[in-house]
């Protein structure tokens, strides 16, 4: 095979989702470990007021407890080289999880085993099945009371839609969690809690092994021969291609904290996921083992550390290889040029890399030329890949900066945050660029958008948060809009490109107005 072909096929690129809480960065935590690529001692259990999860750098998720922003971390494991895209828990911060999805070929999805699928997993879960990207379960905390895993997987087949395939299947839980049941070799891995209710072991006993009857009271083995059945019977076969194809998700059950499960969960998992996948774009579809170099932008971020004030633009890798010492082709700026500080991230450090390969993120410094959605290519073959989708902000502030005197600043900032995709920003017709309108997804971006201000570029802001909940721009060219007949809570703005648009609070404003203009067309997004 050749270097190429070797180092892609070798290559696993996926994110990791999950409700806040559930456990993700545990998991991802202990990933790392068995990569070899932390060594963090203990486990990560009163991390969070000793020492913060390596995947969380910015100083607002650290004071709140939350990750505000994906990251992205590659290790070695088993001869496979693994990115992990970290994606942010917090429901308020869906848009950028979306963007990070879109760079990854398939998700494992962390689910608390006493709480089942909760609200956050639903929507990020409709973004999988919208791409079919692959989902594999890993159903958390099984040390602790958790509901009944027929309930668990039922819930993930009906509120998600997705058929599962339990790979492993619990033995008790909280207290009682004496260990799984591996489905396919038929061997039970135990779980042991030692004094100090951390000590965890696996020991493998098979399940006509005479030393069960020790593990199992005869009520639990006589239950776990009846699951086993039921499971048989009921459950759907596993079937790689429909896995691959994102209508099967293999579960697995397990307990991040005590590491039990965890590494079996990976061994399977890397078997079952893809290598790079295949991408669409306006030339066909792209094959990852393609010699030549293509990747997207999908994501923006300055000031990852305040020392530097840097920029940089985070791509996926979608074909060929990179060579830190060629020049690349970027399409959306019709002009060649030479990626600068390409890194590779391995939580908060950086590594310069000098290549990469199809499946990798890197990072390269940003001079203000990226956009998201971006794509560089070899400039031997030129094409563009597929747009991300935007989301419809459903949030509005007034946005006013505090001195005048910082007019510079408070307009950098404003248009630096807005670049990185969190925020969109408009105006109103009769004020200037000192105040402004902010639009987000999700309102916890508000307070990421005043800490950033102040903190980056020294700005300290007052907002006031404006009712409207719905955004169309007006797509017919020339519409005066003052002209136009809207109802009492109906708010004319522009965006930065000057295109005008309305705010309204409720849903059927925006039918009444379309109603009493005729011929008046009205798009969600502004591309
Ligand atoms: P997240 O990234 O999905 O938000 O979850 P995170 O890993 O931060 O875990 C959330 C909480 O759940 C943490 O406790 C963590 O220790 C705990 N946890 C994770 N996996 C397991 C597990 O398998 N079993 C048990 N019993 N707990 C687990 P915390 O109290 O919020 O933080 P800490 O003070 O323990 O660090």
């Amino acid at each position: 095979m050749s270097d190429l072909k070797n180092e892609i096929s070798r290559r696993r690129t996926f994110a990791i989702i999950s409700h806040p809480d559930a456990g993700k960065t545990t998991l991802t935590e202990k990933f790392l470990l068995y990569g070899g690529a932390i060594n963090l001692a203990g486990s990560v259990k009163g991390r969070k007021a000793a020492k913060h999860a390596v995947s969380d750098w910015m100083q607002i998720e650290k004071e709140r407890g939350i990750s505000v922003t994906s990251s992205v971390m590659q290790f070695e494991y088993d001869d496979m080289c693994i990115n992990i895209l970290d994606t942010p828990g917090h429901q308020d911060f869906s848009e950028d999880t979306y963007r990070t999805l879109m760079a990854a070929d398939s998700a494992v999805m962390v689910i608390d085993g006493s709480k089942g699928v909760e609200a956050q997993t639903i929507k990020l879960f409709k973004v999988c099945v919208m791409r079919k990207i692959p989902i594999f379960t890993f159903i958390n905390k099984m040390d602790r009371e958790a509901n009944d895993p027929f309930e668990l997987i039922d819930e993930i087949e009906t509120v998600l839609g997705i058929r599962t395939c339990p790979i492993n299947w619990p033995i008790g839980s909280g207290k009682a969690f004496k260990g799984v049941y591996d489905r396919q070799s038929g061997i039970i891995s135990r779980f042991i809690q030692g004094d100090n209710g951390h000590r965890t072991e696996a020991v493998e006993t098979g399940l006509d092994d005479t030393g069960l009857d020790e593990l199992l009271s005869p009520p639990l083995h006589e239950k776990l021969l009846e699951d086993i059945e039921l499971l048989d019977g009921a459950s759907d076969e596993f079937d790689l291609e429909r896995v691959q194809g994102g209508e099967l998700s293999p579960v697995f059950f397990g307990s991040a904290l005590t590491n039990f499960g965890v590494e079996t969960f990976l061994k399977h998992f890397l078997k079952m996921t893809t290598t790079p996948l295949p991408r669409s774009s306006d030339a066909g579809i792209i094959n990852p083992f393609d010699e030549d170099f293509s990747a997207f932008v999908f994501k923006i971020q300055a000031n990852m550390n305040k020392a530097h004030r840097d920029r940089i633009a985070f791509m996926r890798i979608c074909s060929g290889r990179f060579d830190a010492s060629n020049e690349v082709y970027h399409v959306q700026g019709g002009r060649k040029i030479k990626l600068t500080q390409p890194q590779q991230m391995m939580a908060q450090e950086r590594k310069h890399v000098e290549e990469a390969y199809a499946g990798d993120i890197i990072g390269v410094f940003d001079p203000g030329i990226f956009a998201i959605g971006d794509t560089v290519c070899s400039p031997k073959k030129k094409f563009a890949y597929e747009g991300i989708p935007t989301f419809a902000p459903e949030h509005f502030a007034r946005i006013r900066q505090v001195d005048t005197m910082k007019r510079k600043q408070f307009i950098k900032g404003i248009e630096q945050i807005a670049l990185e995709g969190a925020v969109q920003i408009f105006q109103e017709y009769n004020t200037g660029m000192e105040e402004i309108i902010a639009g987000v997804v999700g309102v916890l971006q508000f307070d990421v958008l005043k800490f950033r201000l102040e903190n980056e570029y020294g700005v300290d802001i007052r907002m006031e948060q404006l009712p409207y909940e719905h955004i169309r721009w007006i797509k017919n060219d020339g519409t005066d809009v003052s002209s136009l007949s809207v109802t009492s809570d109906t708010k004319r703005i522009k965006d930065l490109k000057g295109r005008p648009l309305l705010l309204f609070t409720h849903p059927w404003s925006i039918k009444t107005v379309l109603e009493r203009n005729e011929g008046l067309e009205l798009s969600e997004f502004g591309t």
